[in-house]
């Protein structure tokens, strides 16, 4: 059986014998791009080549890119999500094109790591009308060609999303699945990116069909995009052909290849197995974890991931030479989440010893010595920077144990209170449950369920619409960005008075964009003004916390915000700062973040009339 290593090694080579130069993984860290906070595929940083610019080396390159994709935090636990991944991946730069890729590819996983072209299904572009882009029948008969080639009959089914398998082999989707550009869908790239149809190869685990319950087609017949878990992309082939112009999508000269394929996926089905996690990528984080616990993975499958993941991540974010540290701010921000989600998981399982999180890092720096030899190099840093993360989430949790005493009072405590402990504080509900009990207390789980339902709602009404990918946690942008116009308008109030009200909101990943009541341009000083005031607010690193009240109440409080609504309606309160003299207390849905702290530099961009006694403002966060 292969190794993780000997695949990487074996990928590397098959495409150096068809005339590729092996480029070394760029850091975690993104240079010179500050559109997302981590490379998350390996494209990324050969932007400028894929672009037109001539790579000094070569027109076929190939590499492992280390990558990271903090969107997937939360899907950790299914046997094939992980965070930090690594991508296999070959360039065309004007070079060859769609007959070579896809023969390569499919020869690579066939015939090198011997995987069963049976079990093997492929997708590609239906082609849209409305974009003037064909149906990419060009890949269609490559495919029919290699598949026959190895005495596969093949059928190809249009709208297996919705009628099902068919005993296809070849599947056609829409933009939504088989379109690749770094900035997603075709609608969300901006004049002058390319982008193109991709190809993309899925195994078949052949196990059981069980459905995600919150699957959006979990009532509909499984097909290889589904996501039921049974189906793995293991490849995808990006056929970078169309720029976006002014009028539309124009087809460009050059043939551009960019393909990209998970490393760990494909070492699992290689190993003929059902989950990353058992591959040897992995196998000697987990039995670190087993050690430390005294637990069974196998019993333990979610809190087991989640630790390996986060762990594993944080030490390839903070072992880069660029070494990030925890912090409210950016990627600092997200390594905090990674460590404090890795050590709230750890109690679950009842991991006890101090510091326990640096056992895991070094494991991760042995076992990547020889491909990623900096872990060994900034294992110190590592060691260091997971020692203070987890003191100083021992004393929030300290704090939160406090605030958890304020409300015990009671014999049950609420839905609301526990959520607020989870929000707060990040207690996950197993931790208030355990608490509760020791005090011989009960807590409202169906109402904490229902908090949680309506706070996951609002976060979708935020990102609905936005763009996912490669970029950087789209929730995360857009709730830095509202709790900046909460800042803002508090701001404006202070400067220019209390008749400027909210006329208008419109919140985008890059900016924020305000309408307010107010007659005359504002002055530079002004404008500097309302700019210093937020950028103090976000300095102190002040708590955003919200209520639930009646309307009436809230006036009572001077919550400013909408208030047609009924007198006696419950609505949601959101506070910046101390509770007695508030920077900011607004009547609002939410979500926001939950310290001032991690939104950055704010900076008043334009100011400008909408119409009479309406001012427009459009501002960013750095
Ligand atoms: N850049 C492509 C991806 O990330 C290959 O899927």
């Amino acid at each position: 059986m292969y190794s993780g290593k000997d695949i990487r090694q074996k990928y590397l080579n098959f495409f150096k014998s068809k005339g590729h130069v092996i480029i070394p993984s760029s850091s975690l860290v993104p240079e010179n791009d500050s559109s997302t906070l981590f490379i998350s595929s390996g494209m990324q940083p050969l932007v400028p080549y894929l672009l037109g610019k001539k790579h000094p080396e070569a027109n076929r390159l190939c590499n492992s890119q280390k990558s990271f994709r903090a969107e997937d935090i939360e899907k950790i636990g299914d046997n094939y999500h992980t965070t930090f991944f690594e991508m296999l991946g070959n360039w065309s730069l004007g070079d060859y094109f769609k007959k070579e890729q896809l023969s390569w590819i499919f020869s690579f996983l066939t015939d090198e790591l011997c995987i069963n072209p049976n079990r093997l299904y492929v997708t590609v572009f239906r082609g849209n009308k409305n974009m003037g882009i064909e149906k990419d029948t060009e890949s269609v008969e490559i495919w029919e060609k290699l598949l026959k080639g190895k005495g596969i009959e093949v059928k190809d089914i249009d709208c297996s999303e919705k009628n099902g398998m068919q005993d296809g082999k070849i599947f056609y989707y829409d933009e939504n699945k088989n379109w690749w550009s770094r900035s997603g869908l075709p609608i969300n790239m901006p004049i002058g990116e390319l982008g193109g149809p991709d190809s993309e190869i899925f195994y078949d685990l052949g196990t059981d069909l069980k459905k995600h319950e919150n699957s959006r087609w979990a009532d509909l017949p499984c097909h290889v995009n589904c996501d039921c878990g049974r189906f793995i992309e293991i490849a995808n082939s990006v056929f970078m052909e169309f720029k976006k112009t002014e009028n539309g999508f124009e087809k460009i000269k050059q043939r551009i290849v960019d393909f990209g394929g998970g490393l760990e996926r494909t070492v699992m089905i290689a190993q003929g197995l059902d989950n990353v996690f058992e591959t040897d990528l992995f196998i000697n984080i987990i039995k670190k974890v087993e050690q430390l616990s005294g637990k069974k993975y196998r019993e333990n499958i979610k809190a087991f991931e989640v630790i390996v993941d986060h762990l594993k991540a944080s030490t390839f974010i903070m072992g880069d030479d660029k070494g990030i540290s925890p912090s409210n701010i950016g990627q600092g921000y997200i390594v905090r989440r990674l460590i404090r989600r890795a050590i709230r998981f750890g109690r679950q399982l009842g991991i006890k010893k101090d510091s326990w999180t640096k056992e895991i890092a070094k494991v991760v720096a042995c076992d990547y010595d020889d491909i990623y030899p900096e872990l060994k190099r900034n294992i110190n840093f590592v060691i260091d920077q997971l020692k203070d993360e987890g003191a100083k989430f021992n004393k929030t949790i300290e704090k939160g144990l406090k605030e958890f005493g304020k409300i015990h009072n009671q014999k049950i405590i609420s839905g609301e209170n526990a959520f607020n402990l989870y929000q707060t504080y990040g207690f996950p509900i197993e931790m208030t449950k355990e608490l509760a009990e020791e005090r011989g207390l009960r807590i409202d789980e169906e109402g904490f369920k229902k908090e949680m339902e309506r706070h996951r709602e609002l976060s979708r009404t935020a990102s609905a619409g936005m763009f996912k990918g490669g970029l950087v946690d789209v929730k995360e942008k857009t709730m830095r960005l509202h709790t900046a116009t909460h800042l803002m308008l508090a701001a404006l109030r202070k400067v220019l008075g209390n008749h400027v009200v909210q006329m208008g909101s419109n919140i985008t990943l890059k900016r924020l964009r305000f309408d307010f009541s107010h007659s005359v341009k504002m002055t530079l000083e002004q404008i500097q003004q309302v700019e210093s005031i937020v950028n103090d607010a976000i300095e102190k690193n002040l708590p955003v916390k919200w209520q639930e009240m009646t309307l009436k109440k809230a006036r009572e409080i001077n919550a400013i915000g909408v208030f047609e609504l009924k007198y006696g309606e419950k609505v949601r309160v959101y506070t910046i700062g101390d509770e007695g003299s508030p920077v900011s207390r607004e009547i609002c849905g939410g979500p926001h973040v939950k310290n001032t702290g991690v939104l950055g530099h704010f900076k008043i961009q334009k100011e400008k009339s909408l119409s009479a006694g309406v001012r427009r403002i459009k501002a960013i966060l750095e």
